[in-house]
């Protein structure tokens, strides 16, 4: 694979190839690209010339891509501006972006000349792309769903921004030991990134602290405190198979000289001369900084209003130079140019930074600014879990931003008014529904309350998920605004996760449907239905399908040194490990298998369908819980992969640091995938789509967009099991108060691992967490011990139909053809149509 083309095995560099080193920015072919690549080489001073290595053919390759996107850019850039459309910010603390490097010679449709003008260095495209480290500036799937729908908005041409912050250190890289997951920093930045351009006239200040002057006219100013600077880094956003080339913002906090203290830094009082610059550096420092001490808590405030303070004053700069040359304009215009979309609460100081920038910067009244704020900002709930539901305490905010908890005071008084005026019947529930809770022990803002209060739309991402904050969470607001709530179920972009990520299923695809338009109408994937029975399609599917197992036999091989069989069934497993996700169901019915396989003869063995079971996924640093579950699940690998009389039928593996580039490997050679959270506790899910739409089939419970993807992939090709989300409640205090007796295959695989079988580690806390009896460990409230038995069950069909690799081919063929609706491009349509109101803005 690697690059020796040169002589004496020297690897390949560009200025002993016969390749000109030309700046061609617009190169169309593989010659004037491969001049390009090598001009980069030689002339953008990363590295010496006289190498060419995998690591700096990516590099001038990233480069040479980035010449062509910058001129699409700029051109966008300049269309909008000219036709000045209502243009889509979107705020989010989280972007996982993954890699650009192929997503953007897909999307650009230059994959073969790309390749062509490689091969002239002796390099091979996919070897240089696996170069780029992963860009992962977010936890999960709300981070992924940012990307997603950035991919998205600019395949549809939309005028529509992303906009974060610029994390020196992204999701931290996972190292997996024998106690189990270790964690550090993931430097995505370490040499630097060609996909980012800094923008040296685009900063702005953001104030922290200081307090609030009053001037004799009655208006406020937010004066002293310190100041740092947002300096731009812009990311270049291609859609897919046209000119658009959207914005990805993300900001960076800096000190300027002036805040340097040369006269102490000369009197050696090195630390303090430089207080400010180093106070500023924190704000970037890290994606979600440990919030377990003040100070934790204090800086994640400081970068959400930094988020929020930076795009608010861009978004404003950019919509009054769009005014220029108009006689007059009106504030009141600005929600027509403007949409807020704050991507869960974390950016919820957008509606008082929006509220003081227009009162006390722009001198609106309170009802004119109130009316901006309200029609601009729109907010997505993705979470109904109470400890992800923001309250900031109240003490914090008035430290850190003393005029906007003036203003959050008043929307709260305003709002309370407005119950008392209009609905006595819901002033019992104040306490609850309004924003303060003032609480005397432990006053704070309910950020969600904020949102709902303020923003003209709100959203779940779910259909189930939409109807339970209409029920529950939100359910009195509903009453209030009936047509403030709405649903949009998630999506993901099939360029990244179907059409890059699995080539040879995508070219099947394309052949039987005749048309690679599906690629952007999704929908058409209904098409395989009528060949699901068709033997030549399914003898394709099959040997694509086991192309992509072989690639990740191979990657699991060279991460974990475990050599897994490409003829059993691929079983995954890959999310941020939760208790609520049940990664615990999964392994404990891993471990009852294995114990299963241990007591039946080898003849029996042989009868059974084999398994390798993959569970990959990251803990956050301080969930205890969740590390225990990594550590037993490698705990179990251990001593299943090393048990000759098992192991040709069970392999357990877990996948180390799990991320956009892994689950591209691991998606596309998966054939059954679990979706297991407890009922109504998953707002959505967004890897059971990119499953699905790979062919891979589901086990899962009736949560989130599961039943979205049942109803549109059939229920015969799903394998359902598990309590419903209306049952819980009850089944919960069922479990606590100890009704409930769980089966007894679940009371064998928890006494299996406490007889010690996978090592000596203590698991009894955790196995405590699943005791149906809440005076002892946590009443089960996950209800593991509930779902056992129908997991069970739901498993061994699983088992069964397996077995006839026929039928398994068809239910996969319908999968793929069931997922038209998960494309991120039809929800980003409804987001554009239903909340937005922006419409396509192509450049000519
Ligand atoms: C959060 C939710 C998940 C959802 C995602 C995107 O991560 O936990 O269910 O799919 O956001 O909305």
């Amino acid at each position: 694979m690697a690059a020796k083309s040169e002589t004496n095995g020297a690897t390949a560099h560009p200025v002993s190839s016969k390749v000109p080193a030309v700046a061609h920015p617009l190169a169309e072919n593989a010659d004037e690209i491969a001049s390009n690549i090598n001009y980069h080489a030689q002339f953008s001073p990363h590295f010496s010339p006289f190498k060419f290595e995998p690591e700096q053919a990516y590099y001038a390759t990233a480069e040479s891509v980035r010449d062509r996107l910058v001129q699409q850019w700029n051109e966008t850039y300049l269309h909008f501006h000219k036709v000045d459309p209502k243009q889509t910010y979107y705020l989010s603390m989280e972007y996982l972006q993954g890699r650009a490097l192929t997503n953007a010679i897909g999307n650009l449709n230059i994959q073969d000349a790309y390749a062509g003008a490689l091969s002239k260095f002796g390099h091979e495209l996919e070897e240089i792309a696996e170069q780029e480290k992963d860009a992962a500036l977010g936890n999960g799937g709300l981070g992924r769903l940012a990307s997603c729908f950035l991919d998205s908005m600019a395949t549809l041409n939309l005028p529509a921004w992303g906009y974060g912050l610029r994390y020196r250190y992204g999701l931290f890289k996972q190292r997996i030991t024998k106690e189990g997951q270790e964690e550090t920093a993931e430097d995505w930045i370490e040499k630097f990134s060609p996909w980012e351009v800094v923008r040296h006239d685009i900063m702005f200040p953001v104030r922290f602290f200081g307090s609030v002057e009053v001037n004799p006219d009655g208006s406020r100013k937010w004066v002293g405190g310190e100041v740092v600077q947002a300096l731009a880094y812009d990311v270049p956003i291609p859609g897919y198979k046209t000119k658009n080339t959207n914005s990805l913002r993300l900001w960076e906090a800096k000190a300027s000289a002036k805040d340097f203290n040369l006269f102490q830094f000369n009197d050696g009082q090195y630390e303090s001369a430089a207080a400010l610059h180093s106070r500023a550096h924190q704000i970037c420092a890290v994606l979600y900084p440990g919030d377990a001490t003040e100070n934790g808590k204090l800086l994640r405030l400081k970068q959400q209003f930094f988020l929020c303070s930076a795009s608010l004053q861009d978004i404003i700069i950019r919509f009054k130079e769009r005014r220029h040359g108009k006689e007059s304009w009106k504030w009141s215009e600005f929600p027509s140019k403007v949409a807020v979309q704050l991507n869960d609460t974390h950016p919820t100081l957008a509606i008082p930074e929006l509220m003081r920038l227009l009162l006390d910067e722009e001198g609106l009244g309170w009802d004119e600014a109130w009316d901006v704020t309200t029609r601009t900002i729109a907010y997505t709930n993705h979470t109904v879990l109470p400890e992800a539901l923001e309250k900031w305490s109240q003490t914090v905010m008035w430290k850190l931003l003393p005029r906007h908890m003036e203003i959050i005071e008043e929307i709260d008084k305003r709002f309370i008014a407005l119950i008392q005026a209009t609905r006595l019947d819901l002033e019992s529930k104040l306490p609850s529904i309004r924003i303060l809770d003032n609480n005397p022990q432990k006053p704070v803002v309910r950020m969600a309350n904020l949102c709902v209060v303020s923003a003209h739309a709100v959203n779940g991402v779910a259909q189930l998920h939409s109807d339970i904050l209409k029920s529950e969470l939100f359910a009195d607001y509903v009453s209030i605004w009936p047509t403030k709530f709405q649903n949009k179920t998630n999506g993901i972009t099939p360029r990244r996760w179907l059409r890059f990520c699995s080539p040879e299923l995508s070219n099947i695809i394309t052949k039987w449907l005749k048309t690679d338009s599906w690629v952007t109408n999704l929908d058409l994937l209904t098409g395989l239905r009528q060949f699901a029975d068709n033997e030549d399609l399914q003898a394709e599917w099959v040997s694509a399908k086991m192309a992509n197992k072989q690639r990740l036999v191979q990657y699991i091989l060279q991460v974990t040194g475990v050599s897994i069989d490409p003829n059993s069934l691929f079983d995954i497993q890959v999310k941020r490990i939760h208790e609520y996700k049940r990664q615990l169901l999964n392994i404990l019915g891993a471990i009852y298998r294995y114990k299963i396989l241990k007591e039946i003869s080898p003849e029996e063995r042989k009868k059974t369908t084999p398994r390798t079971i993959m569970i990959g996924g990251k803990a956050f640093a301080t969930y205890t819980n969740a590390k225990r579950i990594v550590r037993l699940v490698n705990d179990v690998g251990a001593v299943v992969n090393n048990d000759p009389e098992v192991n040709d039928y069970l392999k357990v593996v877990f996948v180390p640091n799990y991320n956009v580039s892994v689950a591209e490997i691991l998606i596309p050679g998966s054939e059954l995938s679990q979706h297991i959270s407890t009922a109504g506790m998953e707002a959505s899910g967004t890897s059971n789509m990119k499953f699905a739409l790979n062919g891979c089939l589901i086990i899962g419970t009736l949560d989130g967009a599961n039943v979205e993807i049942r109803e549109e992939i059939g229920e015969e090709n799903f394998f359902l099991f598990g309590a419903t989300a209306d049952e819980v409640p009850r089944l919960r205090k069922e479990r606590e108060n100890g009704l409930f007796k769980p089966d007894p295959q679940f009371e064998e695989a928890k006494q299996f691992i406490r007889s010690g079988v996978f090592g000596s580690y203590d698991y009894n806390p955790l196995l405590e967490s699943l005791e149906g009896n809440s005076g002892y460990g946590r009443g089960d409230y996950f209800l593991v011990g509930y779902d056992f038995c129908t997991y069970m069950e739901a498993q061994a069909k699983v088992d069964e139909v397996y077995r006839n690799r026929k039928r398994w081919a068809k239910m996969s063929i319908l999968s793929t053809a069931g997922s038209g609706k998960f494309s991120s491009d039809r929800t980003i349509s409804q987001y554009a149509k239903e909340i937005w109101n922006i419409e396509e803005c192509r450049i000519p």
